[in-house]
């Protein structure tokens, strides 16, 4: 992974569309088939890598679809042979000996292409129908530091003896190694403070939701200050593109996509009832409405094929490595990114 080059990436579609519902092209999909198409297809245009968010719940509502993500990240790991798959996970759903063994094996089965992404919840449903019980903020943070702890040592290849609040591992140590690198990538995905540390202190890359470049260049201040051992940490973030002709047709098509999100509203209204209150990621969002999950549009990739191009290198100056996005309709509009916005990427980084 060099940082020279911006790497761009596409959220898989487990969860459906990442923009409004009511899309007349693009009705909602969230089938292993559409997924094993949507990534097949984003290998061959170029992406660099795939996010595989994780809920066992859509947090949509009852009845949506929601495709798994392990499973999923498993057969994407066989069927392609380039692009990065990223799998996330939430602590509490699998004990970390077991979540060790999973991210070998696919580490495994892609050659050394998997990530893990860590996130700490915010789907309150998803843990507490499941008896599973919803800790308190900084808790779940607690418990995922514990956690990560003991899968980044035992994916190392290390022999694990842990004493925690939460884990008590005496002597474990997975066979086989990772035989491609000394381990799978890890990321985190979080913006509070206790997110901030543990990504400073054990992720590879940290994933910014998307926000205006300066909220981002203090966002990676504050994180790149953090203690540390080992090279730097990394930087990603998530986007939701409205890429056009001109300046004019874009902003367009957002005034149209906003048109259409209305329509949601009654499904989102659902979805923030059952959010943790207390996740700094939803203050984010309020200050700064958007198209998309996790900030979408408000990081600006939204005008003219040169204007989003350069925009992308602003981040990309700022520290921002890898960009992970969204668009509607998605696989139309994964394609003309990849036909006008990567090549003209590309050529102002050469000629910088
Ligand atoms: C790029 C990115 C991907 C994320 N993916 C997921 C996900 O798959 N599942 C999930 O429940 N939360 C996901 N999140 C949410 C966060 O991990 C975290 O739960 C949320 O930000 C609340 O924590 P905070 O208070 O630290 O912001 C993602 C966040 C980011 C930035």
């Amino acid at each position: 992974m060099s940082a020279n080059q911006p790497r761009f990436g596409v959220w898989a579609l487990v969860c459906g569309s990442w923009a409004a519902l009511q899309h007349p092209d693009d009705p909602f999909d969230a089938s292993w088939a559409r997924n094993k198409a949507q990534i097949l297809e984003a290998e061959d245009l170029g992406y660099d890598t795939t996010l595989i968010a994780q809920h066992t719940l859509n947090p949509l509502g009852d009845g949506y679809d929601e495709l798994e993500a392990w499973t999923a990240a498993a057969a994407l790991a066989g069927l392609t042979k380039r692009i990065e798959i990223i799998a996330a996970i939430k602590p509490y759903l699998f004990h970390p000996v077991v979540l060790a063994k999973m991210a070998l094996q696919i580490e495994e089965i892609s050659g050394g292409r998997f990530g893990i992404n860590l996130v700490n919840a915010w789907f309150k449903p998803e843990l507490e129908k499941a008896g599973i019980g919803f800790a308190e903020h900084d808790d779940r943070y607690g418990y995922g530091r514990e956690w990560i702890t003991i899968v980044r040592d035992l994916v190392s290849g290390r022999r694990v003896d842990f004493q925690g609040r939460h884990f008590q591992i005496d002597g474990y140590e997975l066979w086989p190694k990772d035989r491609h690198r000394e381990r799978p990538r890890i990321y985190i995905g979080g913006e509070s403070d206790p997110a901030r540390a543990l990504a400073a202190d054990k992720a590879d890359v940290w994933f910014i939701n998307g926000q205006p470049l300066e909220d981002v260049r203090s966002l990676i201040a504050d994180v790149a200050a953090r203690p540390r051992q080992g090279p730097p940490v990394r930087f990603g973030l998530s986007a939701f593109v409205i890429a056009r002709e001109t300046d004019a047709q874009a902003q367009a098509d957002l005034a149209y996509a906003w048109t259409l999100a209305e329509q949601d509203k009654p499904v989102l209204a659902s979805l923030y009832g059952n959010a943790d209150h207390k996740a700094v990621m939803f203050q984010t969002f309020a200050k700064n409405p958007h198209i998309g999950t996790n900030g979408g549009t408000a990081a600006g990739l939204v005008g003219s094929y040169d204007t989003v191009a350069a925009r992308i290198r602003e981040f990309h100056a700022l520290g921002i490595e890898t960009f992970m996005l969204q668009f509607q309709p998605f696989e139309s509009e994964m394609r003309r990114f990849a036909h006008h916005v990567i090549p003209r990427v590309r050529r102002l980084q050469a000629a910088a």
